[in-house]
């Protein structure tokens, strides 16, 4: 054990301290040749796994760094990392409270302290949820509690000849179509409604679309908001789309995979005015709360829905009617073994409290309003949609001259390019027809100077870039 105790304190030290780009771009074929992955009969030796690790590190885009724009996360937790080493370590298993007794209590916290702030619980009613791998998931088993509350039977007897139809908007994360093809409700059957041009779903055109869908026969049982999308981070109307969901006996779910923290803030909680009112709530620890992969949490206003719809029988041999019976969570989970994800988001959130989230928020907020001021005010930089939220989506345009071609080849060639320097790694995006620079602000230590850093960058390779196209 203290072999590995030392190589792992080597690793983590070396890795945190060490003064390296945030990524370096790398081809498959480039790799699979300079590293060797093959596991062969006879066992290796403790030096073999320590570069295998170091490998692995060293080849991996370094998330802890301010100039990882890339994704809905950045930044280093200590209080998570300790405890994702710690989840490993007891090795927990989150189906029942025997093999997980203070992961379970951990968990239940979160799932009031997250019910609290949607407003599922309240001092007169408590929500349910469970802790569940991401946002798919929490996607997928909301579409599931509602597909139970609209057809029941569905659970036993498989689906039936009525077709069964889900809304979100154009603008709504992949997962839900995941979730329509896993459970049975099909792709086609997934109604992607237009969205406005603040990327907002479009409470009037999903009222025509849930009437379309009933004139054919079809029963509409399923709206799916995004509070966050993952592109533009826009927040959907909840109180309009409400409304229409009770019209017509529908579930409200609002997916928080990303946009959730905001609850946390007294400034910004405004962007999810009405998520009480919604059925279910995805909310993704391991986006801006930024504990490590995997953690997020499914919500739901309807007390013993979950447990309805995920639980099956055939456990006898594992959930036993004992004096803890009540603590298992398992049955509400549509996995058998789950980690003791609880740990490590209890144990960052206890270290900064719900204080500390809404601190960086606020702080986010504001880097993301300077970061927009500074792009209005250059003559080569446009946004090319509102950043209500932390994703910034800006284009390099250098001349109005150039046709949105062009212009998206120019970008996506700037952000490869800032890779390559090791400078920055930001991805690009597509939104409305314009290809741009999607900046996404998630990292707590992130200063204003790194964003001004980082403006220049593309401007200056901007220019760059589009002199070498010119030339050739
Ligand atoms: C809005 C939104 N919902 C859901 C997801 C999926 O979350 P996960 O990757 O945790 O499954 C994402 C991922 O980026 C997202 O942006």
């Amino acid at each position: 054990m203290q072999q590995y105790l030392d190589l792992f304190q080597q690793l983590a030290l070396q890795h945190c301290q060490q003064n390296r780009a945030v990524s370096e771009p790398i081809q498959a074929s480039q790799l699979q040749h300079m590293i060797d992955v093959s596991i062969g009969a006879d066992g290796a030796e403790l030096d073999d796994l320590k570069q295998a690790a170091g490998q692995y590190l060293k080849f991996q885009p370094d998330s802890g760094q301010v100039d990882f724009f890339k994704l809905l996360y950045s930044g280093r937790n200590n209080p998570a990392l300790l405890g994702d080493w710690v989840a490993s370590l007891g090795n927990a298993n989150m189906h029942t409270f025997q093999v997980s007794p203070v992961a379970t209590l951990m968990e239940l916290e979160l799932i009031d302290q997250w019910n609290r702030l949607v407003g599922f619980t309240t001092d007169s009613r408590a929500g349910d949820g469970v802790m569940v791998s991401g946002g798919s998931q929490a996607n997928l088993i909301a579409m599931m509690m509602a597909r139970h509350q609209a057809m029941p039977d569905i659970k036993a007897k498989g689906l039936t000849g009525q077709t069964l139809v889900a809304f979100v908007s154009d603008q709504a994360h992949y997962s839900a179509q995941k979730a329509a093809n896993l459970l049975g409700i099909g792709t086609d059957n997934l109604i992607a409604v237009a969205s406005d041009a603040q990327g907002r779903l479009c409470p009037q055109a999903l009222a025509i679309a849930i009437e379309t869908s009933l004139e054919q026969g079809h029963l509409p049982f399923f709206i799916g908001l995004t509070a966050g999308t993952t592109v533009l981070g826009a927040f959907d109307p909840v109180m309009e789309c409400r409304a229409i969901a009770d019209q017509h006996g529908m579930w409200l779910h609002i997916d928080g995979a990303w946009g959730a923290p905001v609850l946390f803030s007294q400034h910004h909680r405004h962007l999810l005015n009405g998520s009480d009112l919604a059925d279910s709530f995805a909310w993704d620890a391991h986006k801006l709360m930024n504990v490590p992969i995997t953690a997020a949490v499914i919500l739901t206003r309807h007390q013993g829905l979950l447990e309805l719809a995920c639980g099956g029988g055939g456990g006898d041999y594992l959930f036993h009617s004992d004096e803890n019976a009540t603590y298992n969570l398992g049955q509400k989970s549509i996995q058998c073994g789950r980690r003791a994800d609880a740990l490590k988001v209890w144990l960052s959130w206890k270290a900064v409290g719900s204080n500390g989230f809404a601190d960086k928020v606020n702080r986010l907020q504001e880097l993301k309003r300077r970061c927009v001021e500074a792009i209005n005010t250059s003559d080569c930089l446009y946004m090319i949609g509102p950043a209500v939220y932390l994703n910034v989506l800006f284009q390099y345009r250098p001349t109005t001259s150039m046709t949105e071609t062009q212009l998206r080849e120019l970008n996506i060639a700037l952000c490869k390019h800032m890779q390559a320097q090791g400078c920055a790694y930001v991805d690009y995006a597509k939104y409305q027809g314009k290809t741009g620079i999607r900046l996404i602000l998630a990292n707590d230590e992130t200063q204003y100077q790194d964003i001004q850093r980082l403006l220049d960058h593309c401007l200056q390779f901007g220019a760059e870039l589009r002199q070498i196209s010119s030339k050739g």
